[in-house]
């Protein structure tokens, strides 16, 4: 093989290998916050929960009783780091995606804003201002997950919103998922070209 084809094919490798190794690259895009307000989370307790056969055994969606009380900040940083955390120091995440590409974003609608979930630092970006919850779905809280209008991404926030919530069953916390809702923040969130909230999912206390 000569010089100049193995030095080819060495910088496909590479470009291969940064492809498949970038962390987030849309979902960071899709985070210009409006008001760039940050919300550090605690460390996700990673060694929690119920077993997963327990938690699959409860899994279910509960449409009503939900109080609206506010998740602890423990929980917040558990359900989305369950979600749609950084699992390993490659960047790569506790859901798969196509080619590693990551592309979809989480918006957490709580009772002070709407926050994108930057995983990377595993942490809260505010892009809106103001309660949104009970336009979006009600609950302690709202899940949207936003993704380019593609091939992969019913699968991917499908994979998403799983993760969620079988940490529910596990935390105790009612959950369900609903195409209500995904309108709600239409034209208002930082969004690329493409993209749109595909699915919402209630989380919260309930009586
Ligand atoms: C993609 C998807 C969309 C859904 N949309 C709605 C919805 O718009 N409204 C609703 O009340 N439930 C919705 N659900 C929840 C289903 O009704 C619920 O998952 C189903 O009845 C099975 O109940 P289980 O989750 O307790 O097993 C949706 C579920 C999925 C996966």
């Amino acid at each position: 093989m000569s010089i100049r084809r193995i030095l080819m094919s060495l910088s496909t490798g590479l470009a291969v290998l940064a492809l498949s190794l970038t962390p987030a690259g849309p979902a960071r895009s899709a985070g210009s916050a409006a008001d760039g307000t940050r919300m550090d989370l605690p460390a996700p307790d990673k060694k929690g929960g119920m077993p997963l056969m327990q938690a699959l055994a409860e899994r279910r969606s509960t449409k009503s009783g939900y109080t609206g009380a506010p998740l602890s900040a423990q929980e917040l940083s558990n359900l989305l780091w369950a979600t749609w955390g950084m699992n390993r120091p490659d960047g790569r995440r506790t859901a798969p995606s196509a080619m590693n590409r990551q592309e979809v974003a989480v918006y957490a609608v709580l009772e002070n804003g709407v926050w994108r979930y930057d995983a990377a630092g595993h942490a809260l970006i505010r892009v809106l201002d103001g309660d949104h919850r009970r336009a979006a779905g009600g609950g302690s809280l709202v899940l949207l997950y936003a993704a380019p209008e593609d091939r992969w991404s019913g699968m991917h926030v499908g994979s998403l919103y799983q993760n969620a919530g079988l940490y529910c069953a596990s935390a105790g916390l009612g959950n369900y998922v609903h195409a209500s809702g995904v309108s709600a923040l239409d034209g208002k969130l930082p969004l690329p070209d493409g993209w749109r909230v595909l699915i919402a999912q209630t989380v919260g206390l309930t009586k």
